[in-house]
């Protein structure tokens, strides 16, 4: 009888190791430089890709279309309202059918339960690519940047300003996984996940004046103040966030080098402000880019296992 491993999912950043996720990020600039340089390596050759996407998408959809083209193999795109996902078929059987013809499957949806319910039953990798809870991807492509400009992040200061939402509870898993300090500065009834703030213990601190957050910050984040899904809370958001706009009186208060970082799309003049966004400061091109060798990277490692040495 043939014992088959199950398969490595990516659905949170703690689906690594401190070790692995370090090893992931050297290897994705390794994976950038060798890009730039126009080297072919194409690691995944005749593999496909399963993209499911029931929210929109630009760079989530062309960093993976892209990076599987760029590996040799190949990317399908899939949308609710064309399959029968989007007419009902459970979530268990389209997972058992899917990972039967691909090799690796992305997931962009609401629940973060039907992430782990698709992982559940696939027999492929399943990396998780934006839930209502969590933005695993995203967070490999800032530290990536992180690190590319400034080294170690470890016991270093990082700000979240806005919205308790999918990201900052992202950057509350990264603060554990890199070994950094979080403050997270957001107004009352928008506050990120309890048990993820009690996971990140004495690493994170939650407070209401931004500027007090911001003040001596080497890395200040933020994100839109109403996310996908929640367009019909867009009055009463933007009311509530008044006073959260990342602008040049904020960064001021920040670290003279302090980074700033967006995961995009932005809206200049509500969460940040065009003098920051395009500002010298903001590193947000970068941390777009590498959403493509990041995450080169993690297919590489979920398919094929580690390749090299860790950053830091
Ligand atoms: N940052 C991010 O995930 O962007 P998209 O929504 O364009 O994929
Ligand atoms: N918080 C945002 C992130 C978009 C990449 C959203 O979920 O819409």
């Amino acid at each position: 009888m043939t014992v088959t491993r199950p398969p490595r999912h990516f659905l949170r950043l703690t689906d690594l190791t401190p070790t692995e996720a370090r090893t992931l990020l050297g290897r994705a600039s390794e994976l950038k430089r060798m890009q730039r340089a126009g080297e072919p390596y194409a690691p995944l050759t005749h593999k496909v890709m399963g993209m499911i996407f029931e929210k929109a998408s630009t760079r989530t959809r062309v960093s993976f279309e892209a990076g599987m083209a760029q590996f040799g193999g190949h990317a399908i795109f899939l949308s609710p309202r064309d399959t029968q996902l989007g007419r009902g078929e459970p979530i268990a059987d389209s997972a058992r059918v899917l990972s039967r013809m691909v090799d690796v499957i992305m997931i962009r949806t609401f629940a973060h339960a039907v992430v782990e319910e698709f992982a559940a039953h696939s027999r492929v990798p399943v990396i998780n690519a934006l839930t209502d809870y969590l933005h695993p991807c995203q967070l490999l492509a800032d530290m990536q940047t992180w690190f590319e400009h400034r080294g170690d992040i470890r016991g270093r200061t990082v700000v979240w300003v806005g919205d308790g939402n999918n990201m900052c509870q992202s950057y509350l898993e990264a603060a554990g996984l890199f070994d950094f300090q979080l403050r997270i500065a957001c107004p009352e009834g928008f506050d990120p996940d309890p048990g993820l703030l009690a996971a990140a213990g004495e690493r994170c601190v939650l407070l209401r004046d931004p500027r007090e957050a911001v003040t001596g910050a080497d890395l200040v984040v933020t994100d839109v103040w109403t996310s996908m899904g929640q367009e019909a809370e867009q009055e009463a958001r933007l009311r509530a966030f008044a006073g959260y706009i990342v602008d040049e009186a904020m960064m001021a208060l920040a670290q003279p080098n302090a980074l700033f970082m967006h995961c995009l799309p932005a809206h200049r003049g509500e969460e940040v402000s065009a003098g920051v966004i395009d500002g010298p400061q903001s590193v947000v091109w970068d941390e777009a880019e590498n959403r493509l060798h990041s995450q080169k990277a993690l297919l590489e490692f979920l398919l094929l296992g580690p390749v090299s040495k860790a950053v830091g």
